[in-house]
């Protein structure tokens, strides 16, 4: 369906692009022509990544980056500039989640997720944007979120990320009437249940809660990373240049069946929650 060149010229930094959605939108869009600059903390996963892409002929470079840290970003702004020259697309995809009772939260547990999530958003883009609108470029962003995201919905157990997806929603969709006048589109998507380790290790707190999410889906099936990988390809082509602080959800229609992914949680025993805790202290 799409054109083997659709993000030919394109030089896209991609947070979180080691693994996960990330990795597998990095591989796709360098299937497509673009240039790609990941960031992340961890440097194996990043590195594994780039010499998967050159290996398969494209163009790929990398450097550890906390997004927490703006300072971090600039840097790594800078590095990407520099291998890539102009930088013309930003993929905030960076994320940290959790499931917990959310009274027994502490502060700094608020603080991590929401500092990756919305101020890590908010440092790549302004980065980026600040540099586009003082070169006359135009740019591109697009923002993971999840479908909870959204301001009427919410999800219970994973309340930092709520909240913090749902400000990063809207600075979509307050830059998009913003940054227009300098060119700059900036879109989300919303994806629902995508099996990574990353989100699985996290997010699923036993077998039993999969196969119910799974039993309850309309269709009975979680998401592909390439479907997401696809529908991310074409919003930053051309062919959506009309589209611009748009949400687009990719979930197989889970939300409308219940909204709040995590709400099922409610089910969860107190004592599977002391377990769980348990054994997170016993590993920590
Ligand atoms: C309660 C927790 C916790 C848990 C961590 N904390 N895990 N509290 N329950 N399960 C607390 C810690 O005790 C600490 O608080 C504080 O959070 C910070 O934890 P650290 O481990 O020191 O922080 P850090 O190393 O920065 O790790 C950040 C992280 C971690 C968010 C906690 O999970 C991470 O690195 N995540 C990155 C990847 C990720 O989360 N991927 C999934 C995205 S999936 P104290 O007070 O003790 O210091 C996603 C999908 C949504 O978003 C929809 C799915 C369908
Ligand atoms: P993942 O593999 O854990 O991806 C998260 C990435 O963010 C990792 O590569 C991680 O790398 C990076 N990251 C975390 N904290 C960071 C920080 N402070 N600075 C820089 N990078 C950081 O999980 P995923 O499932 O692919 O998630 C990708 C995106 O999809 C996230 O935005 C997530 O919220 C969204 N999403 C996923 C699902 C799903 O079902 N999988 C559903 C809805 C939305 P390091 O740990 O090395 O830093």
């Amino acid at each position: 369906m799409f054109q083997r060149e659709l993000l030919k010229g394109r030089a896209i930094f991609l947070t979180g692009g080691g693994t996960g959605l990330g990795r597998s939108m990095a591989l796709r869009f360098s299937e497509l022509g673009a240039r790609l600059f990941l960031v992340g903390r961890r440097e194996d996963p990043l590195r594994e990544t780039c010499q998967e892409i050159l290996r398969l002929g494209g163009a790929a470079a990398y450097v550890t980056c906390d997004v927490r840290d703006y300072a971090a970003v600039e840097a790594a702004a800078e590095r990407a500039e520099q291998q890539f020259g102009e930088i013309n697309v930003l993929v905030n995809n960076a994320a940290g989640n959790f499931i917990a009772p959310t009274e027994k939260l502490s502060a700094n547990a608020f603080n991590a997720v929401v500092g990756i999530v919305l101020n890590g958003s908010f440092h790549c883009t302004q980065a980026f944007a600040k540099r586009w609108i003082s070169r006359k470029l135009g740019g591109n962003v697009l923002n993971i979120v999840t479908t909870y995201a959204a301001a009427n919905c919410g999800s219970g157990f994973v309340v930092p990320s709520a909240c913090a997806k749902a400000g990063v929603l809207a600075l979509t969709t307050s830059l998009a009437v913003e940054w227009a006048k300098y060119h700059i589109r900036i879109n989300a998507i919303a994806p629902g249940p995508f099996p990574t380790e990353g989100a699985w290790s996290r997010l699923m707190p036993s077998k039993q809660f999969e196969e119910h999410s799974r039993e309850k889906h309309p269709m009975k099936r979680f998401g592909r990373p390439e479907e997401l990988a696809n529908l991310a390809a074409f919003l930053l082509s051309d062919m959506a240049e009309y589209i611009n602080g748009e949400c687009v959800v990719i979930d197989g229609g889970q939300w409308l069946r219940g909204a709040g992914e995590f709400n099922e949680l409610t089910l969860m025993p107190e004592s599977a929650w002391e377990a769980m805790e348990a054994a997170r202290q016993k590993k920590s």
